[in-house]
Order: structure tokens, then sequence, then C-alpha cells
């Protein structure tokens, strides 16, 4: 079998991530899929110009977001404007979104289940609730991937001690949703470093045990 044209292309922006009345430093992952001709952007963070060079004169299909966190979507509506790609979000987010972008709507909703394809790879929407309500992940089975934004990290699940997260329900998302996927997976995450899932899916009642 011929592996897929696709590659996957990877920056790290800085920036800061605000809720609660806190704000952090952070550091994001922004994952490109594509070829040489068209792409997807997951999680517009903090950096338009440096995503929008990452995407060259490639034509760029939409800009999927994780989640509604401000850190994961900051520069979304930049990256927008100056490609006219639609911005993508999960309904149940629009909440989180608003905070940051009280003046621009995403363009189009989410939902469990939806294929979005690009150079003829599939990305499957896999609705993962628990570090906000609307996180999705992305599922390249050809890719062998998943993008996992901040629902699953090198050692554990991501944060859910803030507003609109729920501890049992990101390790119910997990559980049932990304540990079901082939222990090869690679999990690229949403900051930090990737790992896989057949390396993460043995330490789950740990996490349970520690409550986060
Ligand atoms: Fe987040």
């Amino acid at each position: 079998m011929t592996p897929p044209p696709v590659r996957v292309d990877h920056l790290v922006t800085s920036g800061t991530f605000s809720l609660d009345g806190g704000t952090w430093e952070v550091d994001n992952n922004v994952w490109l899929v594509g070829d040489d001709h068209e792409v997807y952007v997951i999680d517009a963070a903090h950096d338009a110009d440096a995503i929008a060079d990452a995407v060259g004169d490639r034509r760029l299909l939409g800009i999927i977001c994780t989640h509604g966190h401000d850190d994961h979507i900051d520069a979304a509506p930049a990256l927008a404007e100056r490609t006219g790609a639609p911005i993508l979000l999960h309904p149940e987010d629009e909440v989180l979104w608003r905070m940051r972008h009280p003046d621009r709507a995403p363009d189009k909703p989410l939902a469990d289940g939806d294929v979005l394809t690009v150079a003829g790879t599939r990305l499957r929407v896999v609705h993962t609730p628990g570090h906000s309500p609307g996180a999705v992940c992305l599922y390249a089975p050809a890719l062998t991937t998943v993008f996992s934004g901040d629902t699953l990290f090198q050692g554990g699940p991501g944060a859910t001690g803030r507003s609109y997260s729920s501890f049992p329900t990101i390790i119910e998302s997990i559980r049932e949703r990304l540990l079901t996927l082939p222990p090869e997976t690679v999990v690229r995450t949403g900051h930090g470093d990737s790992t896989a899932i057949g390396d993460e899916a043995p330490h789950l009642e740990e996490w349970i045990a520690r409550g986060h």
C-alpha cells in the first residue's frame, strides 16, 4: 500500500491562556494536516502570521478548533480573515469562544462523527467532553494518529479544575473514545510532547485514583 501523500506539520506558538480571572503563559502545538495543495489547521493558537507562513500557498480548507479555550482560538479570526478559511468549533464550546471573540462567531459547527477530508485523508471528529463541554479530537486512521487537543496528554488527562470542566466526564471520554483506538495510534496533543494510546492506556486507573 502506498502511504498517503499527506504530511503533518507542527508549530509551537507562545501566548497566554485566560479563564476564571487568571492568566497563564503557555506554549501551544499547532498542527497542519495536508499535502502540497490543501491543508487543515488544527488550533490557530497565538500567531496568525506564523501559521499563515506554514500554510504557504496551499488552500486552507478550514481552521479546526479542538475546543474553545482562548489559547487555542486566539489567532483563528485573523487567520480566517487573511485566508478566507472557515472556523470550525463544536457548538457546546461557543460559550468559551464568545469570551475571547464576542463579535465574531465560528463559521461551522463540528459534530461527533463528522468526517473532514484533506488530500484524500479522513479526519474523524470525536466528541470528547470533559476538559470543556465541546472538546473534540480528530482521528486520522490513515496517519495512525489522533489530535487530542487538551483531552489527553503524555501522562494523563487535560486539566479539569476550572469552569466548564468535569473530571468524571473527561475520564469517560478518554476511556470510551480514545483508549479504544489502536494502541499504536500516535497522540498529538495541544501542549507538550506526543505520546501513543498504548503508552497511556495502562495508567487510566492511576489517574482516576489521583483525581486529575
Ligand atoms: Fe484547554
